[in-house]
């Protein structure tokens, strides 16, 4: 049984740059779990599935092959035996991911492989639900935040670092709609899992977060 550290939290908060760097400096594995929706998100866009479609994306899912393979220690996901790690992130497919990942259907497909993972290796896990339903015994849980206009921000200097041509103003819009959506969901809504600790990186530099974050998890690894 692997030492699990569950991290969640809103899109945008930092979490996977965060949670990728905590692990390194301790030595776990990380496991982002948004690149396996963001992988069903890309098949359903792909394949022109309604993303609203329940029936549609859930016959889908038997098309559907993920595998995870770690290249240096950086995590590949791989739909169908391609590399789509790259693909996955493009700005239509959070959209696609953010409806998909609604369905039940989509949830319980991935909850296998997410607690596999979780067994085998010591893991830094970071989701939505990784402390409330995948790993509600992990050793620690965070949830990290800060505010809409800052992660807005931050997404919209990434996606700008990338050649994507998209206006600030549409991604606050998109992360506003994206935060109702997975905090109202029926099935899993991202909240703060009774126990775990709040981190809210608004006003910080990475490496503040990063000291805030690894604090934490070195003092409960002691
Ligand atoms: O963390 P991310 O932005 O890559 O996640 C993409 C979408 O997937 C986001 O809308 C929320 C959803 N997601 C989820 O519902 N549960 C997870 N454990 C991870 C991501």
């Amino acid at each position: 049984m692997g030492y699990n550290i569950a991290i969640d939290g809103p899109s945008g908060a930092g979490k996977s740059s965060l949670s990728r760097a905590a692990a390194e400096e301790i030595g776990f594995m990380y496991i982002d779990t948004g690149a396996l929706y963001r992988t069903i998100g890309l098949y359903v866009y792909r394949n022109k599935i309604s993303a609203e479609d329940e029936s549609a994306v859930a016959s889908a899912l038997s098309d559907i092959n993920i595998n995870i393979k770690f290249v240096d220690g950086c995590q590949h996901v791989f739909l169908n035996g391609s590399d789509v790690s790259e693909d996955i992130r493009i700005h239509e497919v959070s959209d696609y991911t953010s409806k998909v990942s609604a369905f039940a259907c989509v949830r319980e497909f991935l909850l296998r492989t997410q607690r596999e993972l979780a067994e085998k290796y010591d893991v830094i896990m970071d989701g939505r639900d990784i402390g409330s339903v995948v790993l509600p015994d992990a050793e620690l849980k965070i949830y990290l935040t800060a505010s809409a206009e800052e992660r807005a921000k931050r997404r919209f200097d990434e996606l700008a670092a990338k050649g994507q041509d998209v206006k600030y103003e549409t991604v606050l819009h998109d992360v506003i709609e994206r935060d109702f959506r997975d905090m109202n969901r029926k099935t899993a809504p991202l909240k703060v899992a009774d126990g775990a600790v709040v981190v809210d990186t608004t006003g910080n530099t990475f490496k503040q977060s990063l000291k805030e974050l690894t604090d934490i998890i070195k003092e409960k690894l002691k």
